[in-house]
């Protein structure tokens, strides 16, 4: 990287830097190919005066158009050619760009900032890296279902060595937004419903992506997203308005942005929607007094894309001279895709209308955020000279399989196995049907990155490969995913670069009866059913959570047969799974489980490896019952399990609860969970007691397994939920082994926001609750002393 720094406008940028009389370790720093920053991130514990006078100097040198240009976030292809773009570049118009993702088309770009730029100040490139880069790993949605935060970091982590490779400096993840309503097609997107495991999740992902230091050349900036409460949109129609209260908001939806912060993350995005009546862009409350004022966040907030010219369409601004002012006053530091920033804001500012300080906040941000990427020490430190870019992009080499097929396989979640129907045996013949069966595009999911489909393992392959000879895989696709042509118009419309969801043409029941047949010459059916990866993606909210088109049809045609009937299913969000609870022989979430999912899949089909993921979100037994969340508010009628449901909160024609719980999962082994031990029965303020349980594997098979602790508050000055997540530990026991696990309780935990919003902990009855899942749960109860 070192070569790079002298084509770069070298002298410019080091005269710069020695006026500002930096320490000898900045200076240093650009020579040194690779070296670790000692001075950079304001977040990460540097010098943060090295950065303040950094930063105070050159904004004194900085026109008012020139601090303006900084807050523009180019979307590459959307906005401008790039010739142009080349020149707004050059004439200090731009402060970054996204979706460009090669050293080689983000080098022209650099070159115009550095090289032409009157101040040199180098723009900074980002992307949506949400679950990998040039290799996907499962969807978040799937990585939260491991509970396993080191595959969570794990995945960030190799998703920041790939796309910092590529040239990238910041990634618009991770996406923490709780969802509760699976209709909302971004669910796939998230880590799910809970606030504890959503918040271990976002911490983990921020480490991932930064690294010990957003400064390493290997790292990329997290951006947290969509602040805040965006999941909570009405009825799950995305972009829909946000209303809620305070106490949800604090107790529910507001941990997981703040766990991300907390872990350092250098920006925030701000979500499309309104909270309460105010568009998230708008609200000073928001940004100010509680992103900045309360949580004291130090980065850089982004709008989301377009979404400053969108306060006219919420009808809170008249025009974009209103929107751009509404925007820059509650503290939107960059402005993404539209140019109302960059149009509007120096008249205002020569107005009086926003004060140049209100502009000098947001550069400051701006330019602190590039300051702790390492890109003031050097500017090419992600994209390298040209002399090293890899001469494929997509080559082999730059994959990371080992660790995709890893995550992948701990993603997986066992719904139901009868009869130990899994592991198949190898030997015999599997039919495997389904529209998911060799779906090269959906098994990567949603924002996938720079991953590409041709290197993507489906479970056909994955399969035959796992079968190598011994034994065989008759394919037949049996159906399509939808048969709906308005359905296949809309996804196809979706900005992917082509026409993803391709028809079988032939008749739905031709297509049965070709899979039937399959069937019929077959040992045991493999049925891969679910939702195109369009169907869970940003705009794609369902009405319905049933499986679509004909697949309901093709997996009863399967049945009629009386072969063993194994599904699998690839999805982005709880489906309607009644049927299939009722009749499959084996049900086994992938969501969409990436590059590797094949193979993974494979590896728990066959029994290489012993599935263990627990669902993080509860899967709902009809649309009607949604919200099916398990840590409700406990009510003055519940509905009591035994007990006549007249005058109770249930829907009288269904069963009540979820058709599978939160925190739910099987094994090919069994577990057993003894009564909890509490160290005492009471705690004093400011102890501590433990909780111990002995969890022994009963089985024949190693295996893995999460012992989850929920806490209910008995009685408090609020109405408190009937349980919530505290902590959780996966585990490893051999076949026919013991241990002990012990969880430490603290007063901390026992906290929540009362109805002034204050974090406190109440005295009074707790209850303990273990189990393997949030439904099948011991308990024991304790009392916190006055
Ligand atoms: C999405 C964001 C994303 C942005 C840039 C928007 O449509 O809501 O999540 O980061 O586009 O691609």
């Amino acid at each position: 990287m070192s070569g790079a720094v002298t084509v770069t406008g070298e002298t410019d940028l080091m005269r710069l830097l020695s006026t500002l009389a930096l320490s000898a370790s900045l200076l240093g720093a650009p020579a040194l190919a690779g070296a670790e920053p000692a001075a950079a991130g304001g977040n990460q514990g540097g010098s943060a005066a090295a950065k303040d006078a950094f930063i105070a100097s050159l904004m004194q040198r900085m026109t008012l158009d020139e601090k303006i240009g900084q807050l523009r976030l180019i979307s590459i292809g959307a906005d401008m050619p790039q010739p142009r773009l080349i020149e707004e570049i050059a004439a200090g118009r731009v402060g970054g760009t996204f979706n460009s993702v090669t050293r080689a088309d983000n080098r022209p770009l650099q070159d115009a900032a550095v090289q032409r730029s009157r101040l040199k100040i180098p723009i900074f490139f980002a992307y949506d890296v949400v679950h990998g880069h040039r290799t996907a790993f499962p969807i978040s949605l799937g990585l939260a279902a491991s509970w396993d935060m080191d595959v969570v970091e794990r995945s960030a982590r190799v998703s920041a060595i790939e796309a910092s490779a590529d040239g990238l400096d910041m990634t618009f993840a991770p996406m923490v937004d709780i969802s509760r309503d699976p209709r909302w097609g971004r669910t796939s997107e998230g880590f799910g419903e809970d606030p504890y495991l959503v918040s271990q999740c976002a911490r983990a992902s921020v480490r991932g992506f930064q690294g010990s230091s957003p400064a390493r050349a290997d790292s990329v900036t997290a951006v947290v997203k969509h602040f805040a409460l965006y999941g909570a949109v009405e009825g799950g129609r995305d972009y829909n308005t946000v209303d809620m209260s305070p106490l949800r908001m604090f107790q529910d939806y507001l941990p997981p942005y703040r766990a991300g912060i907390d872990a350092g993350a250098g920006g925030v995005m701000i979500a499309l929607n309104s909270i309460n009546g105010v568009p998230a862009t708008s609200n000073r409350w928001l940004l100010r007094d509680l992103l900045r004022g309360q949580w004291g966040f130090h980065g850089v907030t982004v709008s989301d894309h377009g979404a400053i010219e969108e306060l006219m369409r919420h009808g809170v601004a008249r025009d974009g001279r209103e929107a751009a002012r509404l925007a820059i006053d509650a503290g939107v530091d960059m402005s993404m895709h539209d140019s109302l920033y960059l149009k509007e804001l120096p008249a205002l500012v020569r107005s009086g209308e926003v004060p140049v300080a209100r502009i000098d906040e947001a550069v400051r941000e701006v330019l602190g955020v590039k300051y702790d990427m390492g890109l003031f020490q050097d500017p090419y430190r992600r994209i390298g000279s040209a002399r090293d870019d890899p001469p494929d992009v997509d080559a082999e080499g730059r994959l990371h399989r080992a660790e995709a097929r890893d995550a992948a396989r701990r993603s997986l979640v066992l719904l139901e196995n009868r009869q130990r129907t899994l592991p198949l045996a190898r030997g015999g013949t599997v039919a495997l049907v389904g529209p998911l069966a060799d779906a090269p595009i959906d098994i990567l999911g949603s924002w996938s990155a720079a991953a590409k489909a041709r290197q993507s393992v489906t479970l056909l392959q994955g399969m035959r490969e796992a079968l190598a000879g011994r034994g065989s895989v008759v394919y037949a696709r049996g159906a399509n995913v939808t048969d709906d042509e308005r359905v296949v118009n809309y996804l196809n419309f979706l900005n992917w670069d082509k026409p993803e969801v391709v028809q079988d043409k032939r008749p739905p029941q031709q297509m049965i009866d070709e899979a039937v047949e399959a069937a019929r010459g077959a040992d045991v059916v493999v049925a891969a059913v679910g939702e195109s990866r369009g169907m869970s993606h940003e705009a794609s909210s369902r009405t319905s959570l049933a499986l679509p088109g004909s697949q309901l049809a093709l997996l009863q045609a399967l049945k009629a047969t009386g072969k063993p009937l194994v599904v699998v299913l690839m999805n982005g969000r709880p489906l309607d799974l009644n049927w299939a609870k009722g009749n499959a022989d084996a049900l086994l979430e992938t969501w969409y489980a990436g590059t590797e999912g094949g193979h993974a899949i494979a590896d728990v089909l066959f029994g290489d490896y012993n599935p263990a993921g627990k669902l993080p979100v509860s899967f709902p037994r009809s649309v009607g019952q949604i919200p099916t969340y398990y840590n409700h508010l406990r009510l003055g009628r519940p509905f009591t399990p035994g007990k006549p449901p007249n005058y109770t909160s249930q829907y009288f024609e269904e069963e009540s609860g979820p058709l599978y719980p939160f925190g739910y999962g099987l094994s090919y082994t069994d577990f057993a969970l003894s009564g909890i031990t509490l160290s005492a029965t009471t705690m004093p303020r400011q102890g501590s007691i433990e909780a111990s349980v002995t969890v022994k594997n009963t089985g024949t098979r190693d295996g893995e397994t999460v012992v989850q602790l929920y806490l209910r508050d008995e009685a408090a000055s609020v109405v408190r939920p009937v349980k919530e997540l505290k902590d959780f530990r996966k585990i490893a026991l051999k076949a026919g082994e013991s241990r002990q696990v012990r969880f430490m309780l603290d007063e901390d935990r026992l906290k929540f926001f009362n109805d002034r919003l204050d974090y406190v902990a109440e005295p009074g009855e707790f209850t303990v609750q273990v189990g393997l899942d949030s439904q099948a749960v011991r308990a024991r109860t304790f009392t916190l002393l006055r």
